[in-house]
């Protein structure tokens, strides 16, 4: 997918209510197009952030990493489509049968709606799993390497635009779906921020250059003494990565 510079950074907005995250949008809003909302300003606000951040021009990530039965996250998909989020997440985990469901049934609502249907976005393994947890705590026989590769490869099989990736794992989810499944990347920190509790992590020009799509950066822009400074040189790191 070919994106223009500022298109490749969305910020999170993992504040816990209304007012808080739509300061944030109002001074970032002259920088940043596409903003993340997460399970906890969705739990606190609900629809309404959605409805601001529309109102405002904004494309919004809606990052809720759906897991269910087919017919349940299918259903929650066509919802997303109705609110007209740019980008929505399920559990890839959640099989290759909830996975096309909701392509299928997402497609068929935004052709109704004559819109575009939404970037559906995998969860592979959550960064926070290790290998001796995932065999240890879920009884899986892989490292969180080969478990990523193969859910990578259900959720690319299932019709799903991308999945969110660590910065290492891009190159090898491009290796495996083809260069023009998306990877939507986390973790990601400039030499002058704080890691904070990230801990494999990637510059932003480094993250680019590895093939990354799409960047999510929090921190570093939102806890920054000045965002849109820090926003602005995060876009410039973006763009060196791009070698434009
Ligand atoms: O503040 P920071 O830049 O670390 O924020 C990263 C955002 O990406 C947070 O909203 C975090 O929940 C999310 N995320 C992540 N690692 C993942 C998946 C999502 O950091 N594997």
């Amino acid at each position: 997918m070919k994106l223009a510079v500022e298109e490749k950074l969305i910020v999170a907005l993992d504040t816990s209510s209304l007012d808080e995250a739509l300061q944030l949008v109002e001074q970032l809003g002259g920088r940043v197009i596409t903003f993340k909302v997460g399970k906890e300003l969705f739990v606190n606000c609900g629809i309404q952030i959605i409805q601001e951040l529309h109102k405002l021009g904004k494309k919004v990530f809606l990052d809720l990493k759906f897991h269910d039965i087919p017919n349940t996250v299918a259903g929650a998909g066509v919802a997303a489509v109705r609110h007209g989020v740019f980008m929505f997440n399920v559990h890839a985990a959640g099989g290759q049968e909830m996975m096309v469901e909701t392509v299928k049934r997402t497609n068929r609502e935004a052709e109704l709606l004559n819109r575009t249907r939404p970037l559906i976005i995998g969860v592979t393994v959550l960064t926070s799993f290790n290998d001796k947890q995932l065999q240890e705590e879920l009884g899986l026989n892989r490292s969180v390497q080969e478990q990523v590769a193969l859910l990578a490869q259900l959720a690319k099989k299932s019709g799903l635009d991308g999945v969110v990736s660590s910065p290492q794992e891009v190159k090898l989810i491009k290796q495996l779906c083809g260069s023009d499944f998306l990877t939507v990347v986390p973790g990601v920190r400039p030499l002058w921020a704080r890691k904070n509790d990230q801990k494999r992590v990637m510059t932003p020009e480094e993250a680019v250059r590895a093939g990354a799509d799409f960047l999510v950066v929090g921190r570093p822009i939102t806890q920054a003494e000045r965002p849109v400074l820090a926003a602005e040189k995060i876009l410039k790191e973006i763009k060196e990565g791009m070698g434009c």
